[in-house]
């Protein structure tokens, strides 16, 4: 069975892995995140889902999908990044009036005199908006929400929903970015950002200490052997510096290798790798993966990848649908799956690297290879999915 036609794509292998780099996510910052996150109210390690009909099919030993579709009923990993900087940076903010504050406290509203008066903006292509503004509901401060012209109506009601306030904004995810910085420094809020920009690093820094829980929870479920690659998808290259920084932590020298996988519209961290330093992808045509749709990296995330990714890979919009209707269906025998649009960019770079004997063999991925993809979210665009998939999720 093949699971995609044989679609063009570009692989460029990452020579500078390996190489010393200075740490962008130290693991003191990544035990502070877990330990504040699992101690939310619901929180659950989120299901990893074995795969062996897919596995048979790509031709590989062993596929699992760590399914983030439920992640604490926002739809997407991104609740573990933004929402947990907000506390963070409320907390922050309460010490230099010299109040001690835990996030308990904070979402109990003991402090809601002095929070609702800290507003939090951001921009986003849906998921990271909809973290903080649940991180703002619930730990009780104010949310400007930036989307871009083509973020959908449902993207928007969903943030909405939270009490945040959304401002839609004229060009792209990257457009947005820089409205909501320039708002913020002229009305004093704050930017609780997913991505990193020269002279603002430190709230994105807390972003990807939140993502590496994923990691974290999918490392300590794997059972047997030890996965041999990780297809991780990127935009900014925010939850792809925190998979790899995770595996550095978990696995040491003998870490799986990384992917990075973006659409060929939207491939900044493919051409940055190229060109060793950070550099956007040129304007063009939108891409389904409305998440992976960011034209500049994130300048700490492409850090931790340079000397930490083992290739970057650049796929096309054309094999989503079929992607996310292998997994939805489930392949032989397989559980189903519901991924959206973003969430299927690793399992495609898998897909057509392994059909690719030189690309294939250049990755290391044969019949024994052990993949881990990360499913980062269910259908948080339910109207689209439904058109993808040709049913409701
Ligand atoms: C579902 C999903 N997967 C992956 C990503 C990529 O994350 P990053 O921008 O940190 O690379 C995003 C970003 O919004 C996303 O929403």
């Amino acid at each position: 069975m093949t699971l995609l036609p044989a679609l063009p794509f570009r692989l460029h292998l990452h020579a500078a892995n390996g190489h010393a780099g200075t740490p962008v996510l130290d693991d003191a910052g990544f035990r502070a995140a877990r330990d504040a996150i699992t101690s939310w109210p619901r929180y659950a390690p989120t299901p990893l889902h074995d795969l062996p009909g897919l596995a048979r099919a790509l031709g590989v030993g062993a596929l699992r999908w760590k399914d983030e579709g439920g992640r604490f009923g926002l739809g997407s990993f991104k609740a573990l990044g933004g929402a947990y900087a907000v506390a963070r940076h409320l907390i922050c903010t309460l010490a230099t009036r010299g109040i001690a504050a835990t996030d308990a406290e904070l979402a109990a509203g003991r402090f809601a005199a002095e929070t609702r008066a800290i507003t939090v903006a951001c921009a986003t292509d849906g998921n990271h908006g909809r973290s903080v503004a649940w991180g703002a509901a619930r730990f009780h401060c104010r949310a400007v929400i930036y989307i871009h012209e083509t973020v959908s109506d449902g993207r928007a009601a969903a943030i909405a929903r939270f009490g945040a306030e959304v401002r839609r904004v004229p060009g792209t995810y990257d457009d947005a970015v820089r409205h909501a910085a320039e708002d913020a420094a002229v009305n004093g809020w704050t930017v609780v950002s997913d991505t990193s920009y020269p002279g603002y690093t430190d709230i994105p820094r807390d972003v990807m200490q939140g993502y590496r829980v994923m990691a974290d929870e999918a490392f300590a479920q794997w059972t047997g052997p030890a996965p041999t690659h990780l297809f991780v998808q990127g935009g900014v290259g925010g939850v792809a510096a925190a998979v790899a920084a995770q595996a550095a932590l978990h696995f040491g020298k003998t870490a799986p290798r990384l992917i990075v996988v973006e659409p060929d519209r939207f491939d900044c961290l493919c051409r940055s790798a190229v060109a060793g330093r950070p550099t956007p992808s040129p304007p063009g045509p939108d891409t389904i993966m409305a998440g992976l749709a960011c034209g500049e990296v994130s300048i700490l995330a492409f850090d931790e990848l340079l000397h930490r990714a083992d290739a970057f890979m650049a796929v096309p919009d054309e094999a989503v649908a079929p992607a996310m209707r292998a997994l939805a269906r489930g392949v032989d025998g397989d559980p189903a799956v519901v991924a959206g649009e973003s969430a299927v960019a690793g399992l495609i770079g898998l897909a057509l690297a392994r059909r690719d004997a030189g690309s294939a063999a250049a990755l290391g991925l044969d019949g024994a290879a052990r993949v881990l993809l990360f499913g980062t979210e269910g259908a948080t665009d339910p109207e689209l999915y439904a058109r993808l998939v040709g049913a409701a999720a």
